[in-house]
């Protein structure tokens, strides 16, 4: 870091110090609420400061931190082209690396700066790790010299995603001819697929359904979303969104079949269903979905390139949000998987969400964003391992929807605090939905817990989803009696 580069830092942390003071003192567990709208968002005041300065701020996670150099370059394929080169992951696996003993989580930062490996997942006691094919002789070797045990999951990475998604047998292909969209939950669709299906919704049930755009993405795609509601005055609003990373396809998939249930049965719903107004973005990064299908299957971020001339593309959009922007957990290096962004909601995907939200009338009192995987309840915070002050509320909640999950289907999921279960990661959409004051807001970590990881076959779609159609009915019966 050069010496202006110094300055910046002195200068950053110089203005960010006061109003971050100031705002802990404002969420201190048993004070009242603040007002909607009424909490300081830091970014605001740093905004101009870091909009020049890229290399401003130091922080980086030790779980996550950014490899050194425009490491992805040959990833860069064009979508419009038909000849895509896809990214092939054979002989890479995936290796769950427990890291209780001291140094373990260094030595896999060092790794992962040698682009020797990247982060799938993990939490307090362990990390789920990619090693690329080329480095696993060599990562074997040092895990041995530095004496740390790990288990391989997944020893054949692109025999996974290649067996992830099948085509469709003839009946499913007959039954989609005929019912007027091409969802089915029994595969993964591409994006034409879910947007079609929001907009047959529409057409159907007009009374009930709409879909309008809340905005494009960097390339273009519409950010679709479809709203379901009685019309009835006075009805609690709940916003609901998947596809924030791109690579964990359970998500739109979810988000999409709670939609079908309560579109395609709404006369014979619960009253908390119909009595309350429901916004569904089913995939907010359309263009890492897409890109997920056709050029890496792994790709988290969304696409748009980092700083100009650079070879790195993508910002994550889960640390894109406005709300302690830039802090711990996120990364100030475009390359990285967990890239900040030049500024808080830089990104037209993240800039949509806020300014509906914003913008719109409805009373919003629980925002719910779904992700995979690791079987997560997460409440807020995320930047830091501190606590909203009605978090036992959104404990008990939480723990009541995962009893409703266990219960349904099976799977056991772990509630606590983001930052708290997993680890700091600032500029997520969850924190800032609740710094707008919306009450119950969680980031849902689906299915698994690392066997398959994102690469989850098919056949979970239908049972992962149903299970959480029962969590998010005790949700809804919270909202509504509540
Ligand atoms: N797996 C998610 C991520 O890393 C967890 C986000 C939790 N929320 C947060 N604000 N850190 O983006
Ligand atoms: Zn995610």
């Amino acid at each position: 870091m050069g010496s202006r580069a110094h300055a910046v830092v002195l200068l950053l942390l110089a203005v960010v110090a006061v109003p971050s003071i100031a705002l802990i003192k404002e969420l201190e567990p048993g004070q009242v609420w603040p007002e909607r709208g009424s909490v300081k968002q830091p970014s605001d005041l740093i905004q101009n400061v870091t909009d020049t300065t890229e290399d401003a701020v130091p922080a980086e996670s030790e779980l996550e931190d950014a490899p050194p150099e425009e490491v992805l370059i040959t990833k860069a394929a064009d979508l419009t082209k038909n000849d895509v080169q896809k990214v092939d992951y054979s002989g890479a696996q995936v290796w769950k690396v427990p890291t209780d003993k001291t140094g373990v989580k260094n030595i896999i930062s060092r790794l992962r700066r040698r682009n020797l490996l990247s982060t799938w997942g993990g939490n307090q006691t362990y990390i789920d790790v990619l090693v690329k094919s080329n480095a696993i002789t060599n990562v074997t070797r040092i895990m041995k010299r530095e004496n740390i045990t790990y288990h391989v999951v997944i020893d054949d990475l692109q025999k996974r995603i290649d067996e992830e998604n099948p085509p469709l047998d003839q009946n499913e292909l007959e039954l989609q001819d005929r019912r007027g969209h091409r969802m089915t939950w029994k595969q993964y669709h591409r994006l034409a697929d879910i947007h079609g299906f929001m907009d047959y919704l529409a057409k159907t049930y007009p009374s009930i359904v709409s879909v309008q755009s809340i905005g494009k993405s960097f390339e273009g795609r519409d950010l679709k979303m479809l709203r379901i509601s009685n019309g009835k005055a006075g009805n609690k609003a709940v916003f609901i969104d998947g596809g924030i990373h791109a690579r964990e396809w359970i998500s739109p998939a979810t988000v999409t079949y709670f939609i079908n249930q309560f579109a395609e049965n709404f006369d014979v719903e619960s009253e908390d269903i119909k009595n309350i107004d429901w916004y569904f973005v089913p995939v907010l990064n359309p263009d890492g979905y897409e890109y997920t299908h056709m050029a890496d299957r792994l790709w988290r971020k969304n696409r748009k390139p980092g700083v100009v001339g650079r070879a790195c593309y993508g910002t994550d959009l889960n640390r894109n949000f406005g709300y302690r922007w830039g802090g711990k957990g996120a990364s100030n290096n475009p390359c990285s998987e967990i890239y900040r962004g030049s500024r808080a909601f830089s990104e037209p995907e993240t800039k949509a969400v806020s300014n509906f939200i914003k913008n719109i009338a409805s009373n919003f009192t629980a925002y719910l964003t779904y992700h995979s995987y690791g079987q997560y309840l997460l409440y807020p915070w995320g930047y830091d391992n501190v606590v909203p002050p009605d978090y036992e509320q959104l404990n008990l909640v939480g723990n009541n929807i995962a009893q409703a999950i266990q219960q349904t289907g099976g799977s056991q999921y772990s509630v606590g605090s983001s930052s708290g279960l997993l680890y700091p990661a600032a500029g997520g959409s969850d924190d800032w939905a609740k710094a707008q004051g919306i009450k119950y807001t969680y980031t849902i970590e689906l299915s698994d817990t690392g066997k398959y990881g994102f690469i989850l076959p098919t056949s979970y779609i239908e049972p992962v989803a149903r299970e959480n159609l029962a969590g998010l009915r005790v949700l809804a019966n919270v909202v509504h009696k509540g």
